[in-house]
């Protein structure tokens, strides 16, 4: 059996250097020299595509180009988890062969949504393999009788060696892989410790090259971490068909799931669940949720109903507008892009006459929520009016839409489904872009009942919106 042999190549210039170093001797980049390996035994080459340095990949080789009329369809049983919220994201379920890479901080639920969904489908007969290089498997047990799920039987191994699980998988060929974590795996044909970039792309290469081959859907669990001696999954990205990454707040609860890679569906699902102490569970209400301490009657709070993937959610946007004691005045937003609160501020004064620029203004969107949807706009800049003027807006009221830099409210996507949401909520009052009235009727069209409890005040402009709201008395 040929020794392998490694090499560090410059990831800036592909400099190929005999050792190490912190500097690359060609280019002069710092710490890009990345362990690869060059010569594998024969029999491993067979199935590994990672010795040509193209690991991951999961095309197979050495054919000749046909028309694509003729390609059969791939992905067409999915494997459901049973698990709605994970489901949804997946697109759907897991297709066979599909590599999912599930990152986040640790401690967040990687490893229990693993585990309950690995129960889940071994209720159902299926044979799911859990390789935990992390946990011992009396550890995994203790877990594992904590959860709503029956995870008996579930097989278990604690294992690191990449060519034993792969051993493994032959052996025992199940229906689902998960690999908790992949930064604690390693092939013996590298020096380099676990979790090093080299490490990672060639187990991933190599895990997802297996799965392929098989048609066995991979779950591998991705620390996410800053970077230092162990590479997080960043790096992996590319290499996978599904990269779903569990957000969540510390000294919060619940957990967002969301898509931000799907060779297999939309990237804008989220899946919400609650860690509860039988493990996560899915939320079905998560605009109750994110509303439950809405503080009523406060000046600077506008709810508003974003879209996230196809389901609308309603989000508390505060705003707590302050004189500048000292200094330039200063923007702070979490939860969302500070620059589009700058511009709707400087709308705001332009627009609608407020002398707001010279003030400090924070934004929050309450509950860790991230929105980027331009759809938030008039919500932002009614909660900043409304600190600002000290004046709460109704409490039954939720606002939606577009600004644009002249002070003009433009029509948003699905907005007969955000209205829908509000209602559900209690909410009687929208105030929302005038011009997708139309749309709005259009699709309640024969079933106008659907909204009758929910007043729809269409505005064309910021100061329309600011009279709507009762923030600038009428003319
Ligand atoms: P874990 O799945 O181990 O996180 P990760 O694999 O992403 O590192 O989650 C661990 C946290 O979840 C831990 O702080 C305890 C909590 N937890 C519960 O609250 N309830 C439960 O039923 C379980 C299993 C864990
Ligand atoms: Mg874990």
């Amino acid at each position: 059996m040929a020794k392998p042999k490694s090499v560090y190549v410059c990831q800036q210039c592909g400099y190929e250097a005999a050792k190490w170093a912190g500097k690359c001797s060609a280019c002069g980049e710092w710490n890009a020299l990345v362990e690869e390996v060059r010569q594998k035994n024969s029999a491993k080459a067979k199935g590994s595509p990672s010795s040509t340095g193209r690991a991951g990949y999961g095309a197979a080789g050495g054919g000749e180009p046909v028309p694509m009329s003729s390609v059969a369809m791939e992905a067409g049983d999915r494997l459901l988890a049973e698990n709605e919220e994970l489901d949804r994201v997946l697109g759907g379920g897991f297709v066979a062969g599909g590599v999912v890479l599930l990152g986040g901080d640790p401690g967040i639920g990687k490893s229990t949504l693993s585990l309950q969904v690995a129960g889940m489908l071994a209720c159902r007969g299926l044979k799911v393999l859990y390789v935990s290089g992390e946990e011992s498997l009396g550890q995994l047990k203790m877990r594992g009788e904590r959860l709503h799920v029956d995870v008996s039987d579930v097989l278990v191994v604690g294992e690191t060696s990449l060519e034993r699980v792969e051993a493994l998988v032959q052996k025992h060929s199940p229906d689902l892989l998960v690999v908790d974590s992949i930064q604690t795996m390693a092939t013996e044909e590298l020096t380099s410790s676990p979790g090093s970039v080299a490490q990672l792309r060639e187990v991933t290469g190599s895990i997802t090259q297996l799965g392929k081959g098989l048609g066995m859907p991979t779950i591998l669990i991705g620390h996410v971490t800053k970077e230092g001696a162990i590479a997080g999954p960043k790096v992996l990205e590319h290499m996978v068909d599904t990269v779903l990454y569990f957000e969540g707040q510390a000294g919060m609860n619940y957990r967002i799931l969301r898509a931000v890679k799907n060779r297999y569906g939309s990237t804008n699902e989220i899946g919400v669940f609650e860690m509860r102490g039988d493990g996560l569970n899915a939320v079905e209400n998560p605009s109750a949720m994110f509303l439950a301490e809405r503080p009523v009657g406060a000046p600077g709070s506008v709810v508003v109903p974003i879209v996230e993937g196809t389901r609308p959610l309603l989000v508390e946007v505060q705003a707590l507008v302050s004189a500048t004691k000292f200094g330039p005045p200063r923007v702070t937003a979490v939860g969302m892009d500070q620059n589009r609160v700058l511009l709707l501020l400087n709308i705001l004064e332009k627009r609608a006459g407020l002398k707001i620029t010279d003030h400090d203004v924070f934004i929050n969107v309450a509950g860790g929520v991230k929105v980027a949807e331009p759809a938030a706009d008039l919500g932002v800049a009614l909660a900043m009016a409304s600190s600002f003027k000290n004046r709460p807006l109704p409490q039954d009221t939720v606002c939606f839409g577009e600004m644009g830099l002249t002070g003009e409210v433009r029509a948003v996507s699905r907005a007969a489904g955000r209205l829908m949401e509000a209602q559900k909520l209690g909410f009687r009052r929208a105030i929302a872009p005038r011009s997708n009235t139309a749309g709005v009727e259009t699709f309640l069209e024969g079933n106008e009942e659907a909204l009758s409890e929910l007043r729809y005040e269409g505005v064309r402009d910021l100061g329309q919106a600011l009279r709507a709201a009762k923030l600038i008395d009428s003319a």
